[in-house]
Formats: structure tokens, C-alpha cells, sequence
């Protein structure tokens, strides 16, 4: 048995404009938007109780209340499909203990940094997960559960990191990385969106991270970073020496669900491994490619 403090809690930032999915998420949370049936929230919210988190923290902002409601209990719905003698299964990944959902608003979208600095409260003084829910991770186990478990084994922080084709490097943050053992390499700095020149590697910070409780008093008074928001990969940068520091590189496959091609890519594939669609997706795909 591990002698560390388990991680219990889980930081969802929802806050963000969404605006690479104008008009649709003029009125519906970029996080609402569904990959088949299952709205982008679920699939994350699913991957974190996987690694065995309890408590849900939602950072969210105006307009966001369709993400709570997902997750709250649909009585007319409910009703009305018993008494209609349909099947409620579909809704049971919905199901979230009362008390085990909190969430906290951002006010304003100053950045990832600022969204998480929102949660300092209910974070309280324990290590704890974020999870972006516009990155989505699918492998088995997943991927915080594949954090979670190197964790358990190297404490400190942890991030999940992938390798990208050089170029694109200038949208991400990127680590410098030190000795590497297995999936785990030492993160020796960390630096956010910088220019392909300068980019210290090509393994860029993936939207899952564990971290620990000082990250907040980090946040705490953080000028602006790149872009003019507060980032978290700056704040996390300054801990790098004074805390363990690893990034755990996720075997799986992530699509980033924030840009339009990230989204129907994620769409597609997830299509292609379900039993109930993958045939007839199949062959609808290969007669839209003849034609
Ligand atoms: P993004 O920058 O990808 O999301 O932030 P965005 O701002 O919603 O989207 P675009 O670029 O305008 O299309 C990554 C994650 O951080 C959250 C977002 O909701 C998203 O899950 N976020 C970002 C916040 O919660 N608050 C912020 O101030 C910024």
C-alpha cells in the first residue's frame, strides 16, 4: 500500500469561450458538445472515477448550466421513461452522488492558471487531478488511471505528455525532459506555446495533470503569460526543483476536441471501435470516400 495521499478531487475548467465552435456553442457549453452520445464532460468525468476520484469540481462561467444539469437528476425525464417502461441504463454514467459535484465560478476567463486558482477552497490542502475535457483521452486503462498509478509510485506532480511533429510545438506547452524510466521522464522545465526555435522538445503537455496543493499559492498574484491569460504552465514551471516534477507519457490515443478536425477525427474513430457501429460506419465512410 502506497503511503501517499490519495487523490480524491478532480478540477474540470470549463470556463473557456469556446470559440472555435461558433455559433454552436453560442448557447451550449463547448464541453456539451457530444462525440456520438456521450457529451465531451461524460467521457472525461467517466475517465476520472475510472482512477478512482470522488469529488467533481466544475470551474464554470455564464451560460454553462447544461453541464450541471447533465449531471443532476432528470425527474420529468426519469418519470416519464418508466412510465413508459423504457430503459434507464443510458443514464446511469449521469449519476453523481449528491455532494460529490461542486463547482465554482470563474467570473471572468483570465486563463487555465486563473480557472484552477478558482478551486483553491475546495481543493483544500491535497494533491489533486485537473482534467480538460476538450482533450480526449481514450486508452484502457485510461489515462489519469495510468497517472493515479505513477503517482502512487513517484509522488509530487505529474503530467501527461505526447510527442507532436516538431512544427507544431508553438500551440502546446512543451517540457524539457530529463532521465527517463519507462513511461515516466523528469520534467526540467516547462515553457508554453514557445517558438519552433525555441522549443526545448517536441513533447507537449497534454490536459491531464496531477499536482500538489502549493501550485495554488503559485497561482496566487501570477502575471499574465503568453496569450495575455495566467497559465498554469507557468506556475507550474516555478515548482520544477522545489518538488518532484514527471510527466508520464499516456499510452493511448488523444484527440483534441477543441479544433474542428480533432473533433470529427474523434468522432470517426470512436464510431470505428464501437461494436453497435463500427460495420455500418465502415461501409457508410468507404462509399463517401468513392464518391
Ligand atoms: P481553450 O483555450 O482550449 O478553450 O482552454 P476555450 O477558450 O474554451 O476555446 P477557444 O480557443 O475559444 O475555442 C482549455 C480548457 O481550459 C478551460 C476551457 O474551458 C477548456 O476546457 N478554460 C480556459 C477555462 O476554464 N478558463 C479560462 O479562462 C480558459
Amino acid at each position: 500500500m502506497s503511503e501517499r495521499k490519495p487523490i480524491r478531487k478532480a478540477v474540470f475548467p470549463v470556463a473557456g469561450l469556446g470559440t472555435r465552435f461558433l455559433p454552436a456553442t453560442k448557447a451550449i457549453p463547448k464541453e456539451m458538445l457530444p462525440i456520438i452520445d456521450r457529451p465531451l464532460i461524460q467521457y472525461a468525468v467517466d475517465e476520472a472515477r475510472e482512477a478512482g476520484i470522488e469529488q467533481i469540481i466544475f470551474i464554470t462561467g455564464r451560460g454553462k448550466t447544461a453541464l450541471i444539469d447533465h449531471f443532476d437528476m432528470a425527474f420529468e425525464l426519469e418519470t416519464t421513461m418508466r412510465e413508459r417502461a423504457k430503459d434507464l441504463a443510458a443514464l446511469e454514467p449521469t449519476r453523481i452522488q449528491p455532494g460529490n459535484l461542486a463547482t465554482v465560478r470563474q467570473q471572468v476567463p483570465l486563463g487555465l492558471g486563473h480557472a484552477i486558482w478558482c478551486a483553491r477552497g475546495i481543493v483544500g490542502d491535497e494533491p489533486f487531478a485537473i482534467l480538460l475535457p476538450d482533450e480526449l483521452m481514450i486508452g484502457a486503462p485510461g489515462c489519469m488511471k495510468q497517472m493515479v498509478e505513477a503517482y502512487h509510485e513517484v509522488g509530487g506532480n505529474l503530467i501527461s505528455v505526447l510527442e507532436v511533429p516538431h512544427e507544431e510545438v508553438s500551440s502546446y506547452g512543451v517540457i524539457t525532459p530529463g532521465a527517463r524510466n519507462g513511461a515516466l521522464t523528469e520534467v526540467l522545465g516547462l515553457v508554453e506555446k514557445p517558438r519552433i526555435e525555441d522549443a526545448p522538445s517536441n513533447l507537449i503537455v497534454s490536459g491531464r495533470y496531477i499536482l500538489q496543493p502549493e501550485v495554488m499559492r503559485t497561482l496566487e498574484g501570477q502575471e499574465k503569460g503568453a496569450g495575455g491569460e495566467i497559465q498554469l504552465t507557468d506556475a507550474m514551471a516555478r515548482m520544477i526543483g522545489a518538488q518532484p516534477f514527471h510527466a508520464v507519457t499516456f499510452a493511448g490515443k488523444r484527440y483534441d476536441c477543441g479544433s474542428k478536425i480533432g473533433f470529427i477525427e474523434a468522432t470517426l474513430a470512436i464510431a470505428l471501435e464501437r461494436d453497435d457501429l463500427r460495420g455500418e460506419v465502415r461501409a457508410m465512410a468507404t462509399r463517401l470516400l468513392a464518391s
